[in-house]
């Protein structure tokens, strides 16, 4: 298998072993590994039969270091802790000698990512309210509980029967967080997150939630740009009232602009709190929002890569 991912950190390409051997076709355990669903920045998910015949998923690191074993055993330890309808439900972690990196077993969740659903279809009002309010059960019943998923962003989203969050990889229960973190997604992440010195808590998941609800709602993403550039942006810069992008009134202006607020201290601190504010301006303003051309969303604005930012003390 070659070496299919890296990290960057302050330039310089960080690299560790891939799995020596696909696990397709493999007995691991109770679980016969049959088909690679995705291979994200971090983990490779496969779908897998167990020996009763139910179906699972499972992820595991795709580059074996320190770090990535560790960072898998976090996001078990996380995901084993929660309990809703809209999260991705832990089944197994499996440590086995056949295999160089621990497996997460998880729920199988059948259905496409909002990223692919947004970029596919026009979303009517109702299914996209539907759709922020799921999303935020899930953020509230978490930060209830002290975590930060610090990687909310349309790919780690699943449309299925209901809205279900996956991809543990970066939460942290808050009280662990001792300074600030430099690993997320660009177009979604928070300037404490990203540029800024500044402690990540629960409004740093609103914020990315902001920027999705902003970009349903308008077609648009707050920001454009490659790489830091839009780190820079989003830390310099206020948002662009939502107004200028779409036929929104003054009320839904205040709602995107307090969610999307550079200073976190600013920022609504709670998803529903954001979700309740956000029905209501709504509800005030005009019923549809998208400007015709903008029903189809400009590539290549989800910020794709994680990367490891430059500690800028
Ligand atoms: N339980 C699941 N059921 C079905 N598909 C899943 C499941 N978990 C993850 N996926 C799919 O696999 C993709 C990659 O998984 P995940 O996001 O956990 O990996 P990652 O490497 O941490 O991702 P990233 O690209 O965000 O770094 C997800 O975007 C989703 O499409
Ligand atoms: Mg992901």
């Amino acid at each position: 298998m070659s070496l299919r991912r890296s990290t960057t950190m302050l330039g310089v390409t960080r690299s560790g072993a891939p799995l020596s051997d696909s696990l397709l076709g493999r007995k691991i355990g109770r679980y016969l590994i049959e088909e690679q669903i995705a291979d994200g920045g971090q983990g490779t998910v496969y779908r897998a039969k167990t020996d009763t015949g139910g179906m699972v998923a499972i992820k595991t690191p795709t580059l074996v270091t320190e770090e990535s074993l560790a960072s898998m055993g976090r996001e078990a330890e996380i995901l084993a802790s929660l309990n809703h309808p809209n999260i991705v439900r832990f089944i197994d972690f499996l440590a086995s000698s056949e295999v160089q990196a621990p497996l997460l077993v998880m729920e199988l969740i059948e259905g496409i990512t909002l990223e692919h659903l947004i970029k596919t279809r026009s979303i009517g009002p109702k299914e996209r309210m539907t759709i922020l309010n799921e999303i935020a059960e899930a953020l509230g019943y978490m930060h209830d509980k002290g975590v930060v998923h610090c990687d909310i962003k349309p790919e780690n989203i699943i449309f299925g029967d209901r809205i279900k969050l996956v991809d543990f990889g970066l939460a942290t229960y808050q009280e662990s967080i001792t300074d600030r973190r430099n690993m997320g997604t660009f177009h979604y992440m928070a300037p404490e997150q990203g540029i800024v010195m500044g402690s990540i808590c629960t409004a740093t998941d609103v914020y990315a939630l902001g920027v999705i609800a902003y970009r349903m709602l308008s077609g648009s993403m707050p920001f454009y740009g490659i790489g830091l550039d839009v780190l820079v942006r989003q830390a310099a810069e206020d948002a662009p009232a939502i107004s200028s992008r779409s036929l929104a009134g003054p009320d839904l202006d205040r709602v995107m602009g307090k969610v999307l607020h550079r200073d976190v201290r600013e920022r609504y601190q709670s998803a529903k709190d954001f979700l309740a504010e956000l029905v209501l301006a709504l509800e005030n303003g005009p019923t549809s929002l998208l400007p015709q051309s903008a029903v189809v969303l400009v590539d290549g604005a989800d910020g794709h890569a994680r990367t490891r930012l430059p500690v800028l003390d």
